[in-house]
């Protein structure tokens, strides 16, 4: 069995290129596949779950190709054709569930599925929404894998999140693009909205105001064709959140990490590190393609406990597993609120936070109302655990980042799925001066 080791480090320096935000990049490639023309794009992320993306708008009959130039064409397709096999979305449950959405208003039978973590994920919270357009789906469990088919039904539709998941939201309002009855999300917690950006770009007639009580009301007029359009994909905030937090807790570090977006509902992480005394500069701020972007400067940081209420979650819903180590590393007492939707990601993030930081010497512990306590330890010893990654690159890559300032090494089972996000971490990390390596045992 391959295992990786991850030895502490100090004085982690240089540029580093962060890879493209992932949200943008599936919502790019499933935009192209639709829209006319051919959607150029720069930047996209090349990790697995992005390229099987691709791999099923290519089986549904969209043209996808890497260009020498490092761009990614993609031209799309008038109507999706039924898929001759199974549409495999790997580990990714964006992939799927805005491939979804998509594939709703589209009168084809598709086989959707993904890998043992994706497998296990709820998929209700899209097929339920779904249903009410016209869709059918055959699933035995409410999960992967399903078999559906989409209806060309011109039915206007309203519907409420029931969860702050931009993953719903986003499905929804794909399935409303063929129809010219409006589909209006109501929206009470704001969650990222690349979607409502990228739709408004490629000329969909989306419009998105605050009600009374402040909930967001996104009405999409579809029946439009959507036109291809160039796409900049940022450097994702979520992956730079691990280069952000070893320079922080590791000693005389300094990085610097270009294009970073810095979509306002995405940078929960950024305000919550600054609030424990991460010195984070924000350099060169300008909007790229219809997203804000920056230029971060990290170092080396003394942090404090903090108390991250609930309100928090959706804008950095994905960056708790690294929170948390930073949260380890510093002086004082760390709460983090409202944490019920870690336990349906890839893995159940909330129970393999806790798991893995007490298996390196770290007093945490699950409260029964879904929020983590965490006694940070500041720099005194920690480390010496070894981590089950559970196909879950988020908590792969934490707990790397959590050996490089351990007093003991961490060791991680299975680092492979970091491919689906980050595929060139460790190389990039060990660049910048980190020590992480596979071995044998
Ligand atoms: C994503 C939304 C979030 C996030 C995921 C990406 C997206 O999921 O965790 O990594 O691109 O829309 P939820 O919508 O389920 O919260």
């Amino acid at each position: 069995m391959t295992k990786t080791i991850s030895t502490q480090t100090k004085g982690l320096k240089g540029t580093l290129s962060i890879p493209g935000d992932k949200s943008v990049s599936h919502r790019a490639l499933l935009l192209g596949a639709i829209a006319l023309g051919t959607t150029e794009i720069k930047g996209l992320l090349e990790g697995e779950d992005v390229l099987c993306t691709a791999q099923a708008l290519r089986k549904l009959g969209a043209r996808i190709e890497k260009r020498s130039n490092g761009l990614w064409a993609v031209t799309g397709t008038d109507a999706f054709k039924e898929p001759e096999s199974v549409l495999d979305m790997g580990n990714s449950g964006t992939g799927v569930r805005l491939l979804m959405g998509l594939l709703a208003a589209y009168p084809v039978t598709a086989k959707l599925t993904g890998d043992a973590s994706l497998c296990s994920r709820p998929m209700k919270r899209i097929t339920d929404p779904l249903s009410k357009t016209g869709a059918v789906f055959e699933t035995t469990d409410g999960k992967l894998p399903i078999t559906m088919t989409g209806s060309e039904k011109d039915v206007p539709f309203e519907y409420t999140l029931p969860v702050a998941s931009a993953q719903v939201k986003s499905a929804v309002l794909l399935s409303g693009l063929r129809k010219k009855s409006p589909t209006v999300v109501y929206e009470p917690v704001a969650c990222r909205d690349h979607t409502e950006r990228m739709l408004k770009a490629f000329g969909a007639d989306i419009t998105v105001e605050k009600d009374r009580q402040g909930v967001n009301v996104i009405t999409l007029r579809g029946g439009k064709k959507l036109t291809a359009c160039p796409i900049v994909v940022p450097a994702d905030i979520s992956s730079a959140a691990f280069a952000i937090v070893a320079a922080l807790i590791t000693s005389d570090s300094e990085i610097v990490l270009p294009d970073i977006g810095i979509n306002p509902l995405r940078t929960g992480i950024l305000d919550v590190l600054l609030e424990m005394g991460a010195d984070i500069a924000f350099e060169n701020k300008r909007e790229i393609a219809g997203e804000p972007v920056a230029n971060l400067r990290v170092r080396s940081s003394s942090l404090k406990g903090v108390d991250v209420p609930a309100e928090k979650a959706p804008s950095m819903i994905d960056e708790y597993p690294i929170l948390a180590v930073a949260a380890a590393f510093a002086n004082g007492e760390t709460r983090l609120n409202g944490l019920a939707e870690l336990k349906v990601k890839e893995s159940n993030r909330l129970q393999a936070i806790v798991d893995g930081l007490t298996r390196n010497g770290i007093d945490a512990e699950a409260l029964p109302d879904d929020s983590i306590r965490i006694r940070g330890k500041g720099n005194k010893a920690c480390g010496g655990g070894l981590i089950e990654a559970n196909l879950d690159h988020r908590i792969a890559m934490s707990f790397m980042v959590m050996g490089m300032a351990s007093e003991s090494p961490v060791v991680i089972d299975d680092v492979s799925s970091v491919a689906t996000s980050f595929p060139e971490f460790i190389s990039l990390m060990n660049k910048a001066g980190a020590n992480i390596h596979d071995y044998r045992d």
